[in-house]
């Protein structure tokens, strides 16, 4: 635990805290001395809403909060002021901050406290400098009387599970194999209580999951297939849910080599769906969830070598079709087929993959949002989109229209692996379906998945996307 949350009642002297208002009170009504009075009002005039006062012993913060159109908005211009308050804190050098929520409602203090925690992360495994690997903050105590115990530990293990998420994403190729990645995953479901199965190569010669194994050709360790099982006794759903994630550990393009120039800098983080899958079995597991939920990762990564699968190569997939290879670096629909056949035998209610699709879906929407390809009955996906708008993790529809099937004709084969310059993430989730008999939803997460430059609350680097999202969905079935 890097951070952890608390709750109190009330606020010892001496410690620096945040009070929360909103726009509008008047500086008269706190308290203040007469200068500190003039002061307020005089940044306020200034269209300051984080305004610091200096007590000596500790800083008072005073956050002005301003109503927003809706309610999904409001929260997280909370959340962003959580980063805005970050920043100042870690300025100061702050490693402790009480919240004092006494006339919000509990929804507003705990968004401020995610955004204030989840604005903390840092990377720093490969620091060596010891004073940049400590947190500047370290506790977050929340003064409000209308939270609950059970919101504080919820908060404590989504930010754990977004934590967990991000270091994977951030985690290089240099360490991190298809084998570790698998073997993260079996700590994580120790740590949470889910069951962990890790197939290896040998296994999935066996399965014949060609895909997965024509991807995995080019490189010098082996592939893994992960199955997460989140199982409690008497779940609410009868057909399970499952989630599926990519597991590119690293994606070279392979004999269709991208161009060196920035395009590889960050496909470290192309297992950003597998990571993001396992956190999210990781929260739902630690929160107790009565669901059935099984998480499926297909992990390899994707490099040129003599032995590699090259443009023009037929694959038979795990389901027995064929698919005619036409660029080696439309790789991650070649693992996840495999892992959308074997899907097949738990008959999911649903299925949601996440996955750093298509370079299509980030030049689309950047990194604001995540395109999404549904199958489902409108209804299920409404309500995936109604999570991803609560928690910030928005997702735009794009359509599985059958004309785009044409595109992925092939002369020679059952199939091919791309579909050409238009449409490239509708292509790529046609591709997908084609693997499926159940009611399925694709997350392509390329271009919100790793950002190269400060976002917010979510980072810079790995943003851990897909975790709330999924953690939010399925809080609310
Ligand atoms: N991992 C990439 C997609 C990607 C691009 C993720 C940018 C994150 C940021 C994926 O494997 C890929 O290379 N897709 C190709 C598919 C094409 C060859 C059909 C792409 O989008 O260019
Ligand atoms: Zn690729
Ligand atoms: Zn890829």
């Amino acid at each position: 635990m890097q951070i952890e949350i608390l709750k109190t009642s009330t606020i010892p002297g001496g410690k620096s805290y945040v009070r929360l208002l909103s726009t509008g009170t008047r500086p008269t009504s706190l308290g203040l001395t007469t200068p500190e009075n003039r002061y307020v009002r005089e940044r306020i005039s200034r269209g300051q809403n984080l305004i610091e006062l200096n007590h000596y012993t500790h800083m008072l913060y005073l956050l002005f909060l301003k109503k927003e159109k809706d309610y999904h908005t409001y929260m997280e211009s909370v959340r962003k002021s959580g980063h805005q308050l970050y920043r100042r804190l870690s300025e100061h050098g702050t490693d402790e901050i009480y919240i004092d929520g006494r006339n919000e409602k509990a929804d507003v203090v705990l968004s401020l406290a995610e955004g204030l925690t989840l604005s903390s992360y840092r990377f720093v495994k490969y620091i060596t400098d010891k004073e940049k690997k400590q947190f500047r903050l370290k506790k977050i105590v929340l003064a409000s009387p209308v939270i609950r115990d059970k919101d504080v530990e919820r908060l404590n293990i989504l930010v754990d599970a977004v934590f967990l998420c991000r270091d994977l994403v951030n985690e290089p190729v240099s360490y991190l194999t298809a084998t570790r990645l698998a073997e993260a995953f079996t700590a994580m479901g120790r740590d949470a209580g889910f069951s962990v199965e890790v197939f290896n190569k040998k296994k999935i010669e066996s399965l014949r999951m060609g895909g997965l194994l024509a991807v995995n050709q080019g490189s010098i360790d082996p592939p893994t297939f992960t199955i997460m099982e989140w199982k409690p006794p008497k779940p609410k759903n009868n057909k399970p849910y499952v989630l599926l994630g990519k597991g590119v550990v690293y994606d070279t393009g392979g004999l269709s080599l991208k161009p060196t120039k920035e395009s590889m800098d960050s496909m470290k983080s192309d297992m950003a769906g597998a990571a993001a899958v396992a956190a999210a079995l990781y929260a739902i597991a630690r929160a107790g969830l009565p669901l059935h939920i099984i998480g499926l990762v297909p992990a390899t990564d994707n490099r040129p070598s003599g032995n590699a699968y090259a443009p023009g190569d037929v694959i038979t997939m795990y389901n027995g079709s064929t698919v005619e290879v036409l660029n080696s670096d439309a790789e991650g629909r070649m693992i996840l087929a495999d892992a959308l056949s074997y899907a097949k035998q738990y008959h999911p209610g649903l299925l949601i993959n996440l996955a750093t699709l298509t370079g299509s879906a980030q030049m689309a929407i950047g990194h604001f949002g995540m395109v999404g390809l549904s199958n489902a009955p409108s209804k299920v996906f409404k309500k995936l989109q109604d999570a991803g708008s609560a928690v910030n993790e928005r997702i735009v529809e794009f359509p599985l229209w059958n004309e785009y099937m044409e595109q992925l004709k092939s002369e020679i084969a059952d199939i091919k692996n791309v579909g050409g310059r238009e449409g490239g993430a509708i292509t790529a989730g046609k591709f997908l379906e084609y693997f499926t008999d159940y009611p399925f939803i694709h997350l392509d997460i390329a271009g919100c998945a790793y950002v190269t430059k400060d976002y917010s609350y979510f980072g810079k680097g790995a943003t851990g996307i897909g975790v709330r999202l999924l953690f939010e969905f399925f809080n609310n079935v």
